[in-house]
């Protein structure tokens, strides 16, 4: 039986990253809401109980029974977490004098607790609360303080519980991933089993009884998600797995071509669908941003819907949905805030039932599992791209040559981003190599390409604005393009990638000396918030 840890969101900013943190340990783990904790799982070796935004004194505060799970598997509290444990058992938590946010010291703690084994003197933590535990329930122990947390983690004596006031999960807390590991492996008993190796052959399993025989359709984007979804179900049921890939013309250039033969390379049953003269004939003079999404996502709609219903005897649809994918989709309430993007809309009649074959994975890891069914490496590190695609870098309205013009620059841009190596050390090597990015290091160092180290690069066409230039004797009155490459881990905020000046000179150069129509180009240094990574 796959083995998993229980992390109960209180609401945290923090929630996903304790997941992220326990995944590293090759432990499965699922993020439930506060409410919803799975009492007859017999696979639940351990819970966390997450950081919350309210007080235990708030009206609103999410209220959970503790005896659900403390007596019978380990637990561990932390910040809201450790505070409601106290609190719910006669404990005493109080407005701290001064709210405590940042770096904190252990002053002291307790050597021969299980939770801080190998753990250094005077270990930097991270803290972030209002409260704070004044006073610990009977049959508990402190065991670590700083100079202004006295409980700044307590355990149980009687049974497995642990609650620390500060955040283990986030980078600033220095042993946080040995206190994590010190709990998911020592206290649970993780036998770390976890793997990407161990993900396909289970899931693959899975597929083949859940489908059967059934018929599934699949809509291929061409991204790193659908794909490896793709290869998973081909995996377990091959021929009745038909995957549709819609091309609206506003893909990069020579992307459809490109991909439906990787796709058939791999195997995939494929039906590569091109409608762009519908797109660009219902596009036509359209200038507004969300009048332009609107009608592609219809036009998309409409074709993948006369396309699926021709696969006659298909009962279920599958998604490369992934796990933040549903994360940002519902909130602990169980409110809609933000809808993702996967194919929607499909008509009632074919009464279809969805298959999410990667809905607990993180992107990287669907990396990992595409790159342990030998994926080529180009699909699996392709940088997100917009369901709308070039759509929504064209401002105003959309024609064929637009597009063309943006496909030319943006060509030139992405495989100089490849091309282009640079050499990382310390964090920024291993925020990469976490990333999944397949590199070696050397002394140290890795080498890897500008494209590999970024989120997402993509270019803009400015084509509202005409600016003059002089190209040879003539004067040119044209339009610029804008580069863009951001950094981010999960798109929800992002930084503007910090590209080398002699990289930007050559792309600009080779931009503007090939590319007719354009001639000038300018570089985004624009952050999320309060920018969006799409222009449009
Ligand atoms: P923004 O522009 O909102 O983008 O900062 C965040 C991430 O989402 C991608 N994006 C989309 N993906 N359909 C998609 O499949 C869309 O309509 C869409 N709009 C934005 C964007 O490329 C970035 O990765």
């Amino acid at each position: 039986m796959q083995q998993k840890i229980i992390i109960l969101d209180f609401g945290s900013q923090t929630t996903q990253l304790i997941g992220r943190r326990v995944r590293e340990l090759d432990t499965f783990c699922e993020i439930m809401p506060y409410n919803k904790f799975p009492k007859d799982d017999e696979s639940v070796i351990g819970v966390i109980l997450s950081g919350s935004p309210y007080s235990v004194h708030d009206k609103e505060a999410f209220k959970v029974d503790l005896s659900q799970f403390i007596g019978r598997i380990p637990v561990l509290g932390i910040c809201y977490g450790a505070q409601y444990i106290s609190y719910s058992n006669g404990g005493k938590v109080e407005a701290a004098d001064s709210r405590e946010y940042g770096r904190a010291c252990l002053e002291q703690f307790d050597k021969e607790d299980p939770l801080f084994k190998g753990f250094v003197d005077k270990s930097q933590v991270w803290m972030s609360h209002g409260d704070t535990i004044t006073a610990i329930p009977e049959d508990y122990k402190c065991i670590a303080s700083t100079a202004n947390v006295k409980f700044a983690a307590y355990a149980s004596t009687k049974q497995p519980v642990w609650a620390v006031q500060f955040h283990p999960e986030v980078f600033h807390s220095l042993q946080g991933t040995q206190l994590l590991k010190n709990f998911v492996v020592d206290i649970c008993g993780s036998r770390q089993d976890w793997s990407a190796d161990s993900f396909v052959e289970t899931t693959v399993k899975e597929l083949k009884e859940q489908l059967g025989d059934d018929k599934v359709i699949l809509g291929l984007s061409g991204g790193v998600d659908s794909s490896v979804a793709a290869v998973l179900l081909n995996k377990a049921i091959g021929k009745n797995l038909t995957c549709i890939f819609v091309d609206h013309g506003m893909l990069r250039k020579n992307e459809f071509r490109d991909v439906m033969e990787d796709y058939k390379c791999l195997g995939l049953n494929v039906i590569g669908v091109d409608a762009s003269e519908k797109f660009f004939a219902d596009l036509a003079g359209v200038t507004d941003p969300e009048k332009k999404r609107k009608i592609i996502g219809r036009d998309f709609v409409e074709v993948f819907n006369a396309e699926a219903k021709k696969q006659t005897g298909a009962k279920w649809l599958a998604q490369g949905t992934i796990y933040p994918d549903r994360i940002e989709s519902l909130n602990i309430t169980g409110k809609v805030i933000k809808s993702h993007h996967n194919v929607g809309g499909l008509p009632k009649e074919m009464n279809l039932q969805l298959c999410e074959p990667l809905k607990w994975l993180f992107k990287d890891e669907v990396r990992r599992v595409g790159r342990s069914m030998a994926m080529p490496e180009h699909l699996i590190t392709r940088h997100p791209f917009p369901g709308p695609g070039l759509a929504v870098r064209i401002l105003g309205d959309i024609t064929p040559e637009k597009v063309r013009i943006l496909q030319d620059a943006d060509d030139i841009y992405i495989r100089g981003l490849r091309d282009y190596k640079v050499r990382l050390s310390g964090e920024d090597a291993r925020r990469v190599l976490a990333a999944g990015v397949p590199a070696d290091m050397q002394n140290g160092e890795i080498e890897v390409s500008l494209y590999d180290q970024i989120w997402q690069a993509g270019t803009v066409l400015l084509s509202t604005v005409r600016s003059v230039g002089v190209m040879g004797d003539e004067r040119t009155y044209e339009h610029p393009v804008a580069l863009r490459a951001v950094t981010s881990t999960d798109a929800m905020t992002a930084d503007w990638a910090h590209l080398p000046y002699d990289f930007m000179a050559k792309v600009s150069n080779e931009i503007i000396n090939k590319v007719r129509g354009v001639n000038r180009v300018c570089y985004d240094i624009s952050s999320k918030p309060p920018a969006t990574i799409e222009w449009e």
